[in-house]
């Protein structure tokens, strides 16, 4: 379960501040699948920041679970991320030196799993789930932007999170490509997963169980 109460989030911009979020409340249960769809600038990266704990609101609150991802000091916070939440954003966010499997496993890092065997099993099923096997030892910088988003949604599914949260995953991708990652988060919800994608592609958004329409800062 993932809800948000409430929350505000104002930024202090060169020329003033720039309320981002006006108060959104939303609640997704286990099992759905939840598009927020709205123009650029209405407040949905700001929206998935939040929501995903990496970055404090101005007020409200969310809970994760029953966790308030705030309430935790910063190093438990990002623990609680590595185990329960996989994010997956529009410019893949790879570490450009590692290879393809170690930028998988770099999410057991915040676990500390990445040397466990069960872990290492984990990531090269996911290299072959997403058609990765020979990519494995390339680095980011020789993929194809549909290999670099498998990898991140691979390393977003490695920890087997409880939570997918990603912000325009299918912003720089064909339309085959897209489809791979679309269907990999409705099997995530389908198994149980809570998925929240923030987007302003109507196909992408069309993909998930329930659309919700924001602007400017709120939803509709
Ligand atoms: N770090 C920041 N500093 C100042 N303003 C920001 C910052 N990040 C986002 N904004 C502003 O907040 C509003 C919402 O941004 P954002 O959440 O990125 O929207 P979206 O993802 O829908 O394009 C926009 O007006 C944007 O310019
Ligand atoms: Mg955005």
């Amino acid at each position: 379960m993932l809800e948000l109460n409430d929350v505000k989030k104002t930024y202090r911009g060169a020329s003033g501040p720039v309320t981002a979020m006006n108060g959104v409340t939303l609640k997704l249960n286990a099992g759905q699948f939840v598009a927020v769809q709205g123009p650029s600038g209405c407040g949905k990266s700001t929206l998935l920041l939040t929501a995903g704990g990496l970055m404090h609101p101005d007020g409200g609150n969310i809970r994760i679970g029953d966790v308030d991802p705030y309430s935790l000091p910063p190093d438990k916070r990002a623990t609680f991320r590595g185990e329960r939440i996989g994010f997956v954003f529009q410019q893949f966010h790879l570490v450009p030196y590692l290879s393809v499997l170690d930028n998988i496993l770099a999410a057991a890092l915040a676990t500390g799993t990445s040397t466990k065997d069960s872990v290492r099993t984990r990531a090269n099923q996911l290299v072959d789930q997403f058609g990765l096997s020979h990519r494995v030892h390339h680095v980011p910088n020789s993929l194809s932007s549909g290999e670099r988003q498998r990898t991140a949604l691979a390393r977003a599914l490695l920890n087997e999170p409880s939570h997918l949260l990603a912000d325009e995953p299918t912003g720089n991708l064909d339309r085959e490509n897209a489809d791979i990652v679309l269907d990999a988060m409705s099997d995530f919800a389908s198994a149980g997963g809570t998925v929240l994608l923030v987007t302003h592609d109507e196909l992408a958004a069309s993909r998930a169980g329930t659309v919700l329409n924001m602007r400017d800062g709120q939803i509709a």
